[in-house]
């Protein structure tokens, strides 16, 4: 099968890349540019996974996002109408629909979001859910929760540094639940995708289970062969130093706390019954996998 897949040098890229082997495939480095006409050579399916999620050192503008998420999807979504290719893929985020979660995350959730990164992919989910589709041809929209695996380096690996150095990690008394998605179970997603005949529509992707964040810091130390250090400090404390921190720029503030003990449990229910198969690899084993590809790098 002839693919073509954008964001191939990105983190998720790569690994699908190495995960698609056999597929033929083309691989297209785009950038939004005003009036730009994509073409698409021969071609059966777009994997779009070219986007603009990472700011680590915040120097982005609001229009970057709408930019590379938004007017690009759009610009490529038009080239698929006009072409032979019957599938297109587009790699959105649960970010798109909300930035925090109380319950469980479900494709029913009216979408509400509040960052420049969330707002630019529901741009893009609704040009393209607004499309007339001709016969023969399919989308799907999937939102991802946080995907971890082999050369990722967000958040899991910042973790997993501070669980190597064997430094405290003092937020224990926060009960926390949130889901990950392991890089393996988003290729499996897509590779069954492009080979099964699914419906057109929009699906979360995340693993079976979710886990805390010190369940997490306790599943790296027991894959590093450590004693896992937890500090039970009591909350209250916590939220004042978090507070302290905005204005005396301490490691901890009131975001970092948040990133750290917030509930985002996501459902993959509609992706399974649609797919009428399980996701590979559980949420356990592929959070130890990915741990190791760290050890490894
Ligand atoms: N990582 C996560 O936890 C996560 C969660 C939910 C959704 N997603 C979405 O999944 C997709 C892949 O994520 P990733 O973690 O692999 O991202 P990544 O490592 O940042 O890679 C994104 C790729 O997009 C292309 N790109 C970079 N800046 C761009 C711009 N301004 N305009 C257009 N293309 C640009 C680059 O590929 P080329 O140089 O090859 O063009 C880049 O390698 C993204 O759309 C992201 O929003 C990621």
């Amino acid at each position: 099968m002839n693919i073509t897949l954008t964001g191939s040098s990105g983190f998720a890229g790569t690994n699908l890349s190495n995960y698609l082997k056999g597929f033929d495939i083309q691989t297209l480095s785009l950038r939004y540019q005003p009036n730009q006409k994509i073409q698409l050579a021969h071609t059966e399916a777009i994997v779009h996974l070219a986007g603009k999620a990472h700011d680590l050192k915040n120097v982005s503008q609001p229009e970057d996002y709408y930019q590379a998420n938004f007017e690009l999807t759009k610009q490529l979504y038009d080239a698929f109408l006009k072409s032979d290719a019957t599938k297109f893929i587009f790699i959105s985020s649960v970010k798109a629909v909300a930035d925090g979660v109380s319950g469980t995350l479900t494709e029913d959730e009216k979408p509400n979001p509040q960052t420049h990164y969330g707002k630019s992919k529901r741009m893009a989910e609704e040009y393209i859910q607004a499309q007339h589709l001709s016969e023969g041809k399919k989308y799907y929209i999937l939102r991802p929760c946080m995907i971890h695996g082999p050369g990722n380096k967000g958040n899991l690996n910042l973790l997993y540094q501070l669980v190597k150095k064997g430094i405290p990690y003092p937020l224990a008394a926060f009960d926390n639940r949130r889901s990950f998605l392991s890089v393996e179970n988003l290729c499996f997603v897509i590779k069954e995708l492009l080979e099964q005949d699914i419906p057109s529509g929009t699906y979360n992707i995340a693993d079976d289970d979710s886990l805390s964040t010190t369940e997490l810091v306790m599943l790296i130390a027991e894959t590093l062969q450590q004693k896992p250090r937890l500090w039970n400090i009591p909350a209250p404390l916590i939220n004042t130093l978090a507070k302290a921190g905005d204005y005396l720029k301490l490691p901890l503030n009131s975001e970092k706390l948040q990133k750290l003990t917030e509930n985002y449990c996501v459902s993959n229910q509609k992706i399974k019954e649609a797919l009428g198969k399980d996701l590979p690899i559980t949420a356990r084993d592929g959070l130890r996998r990915t741990i190791r590809s760290f050890e490894e790098s």
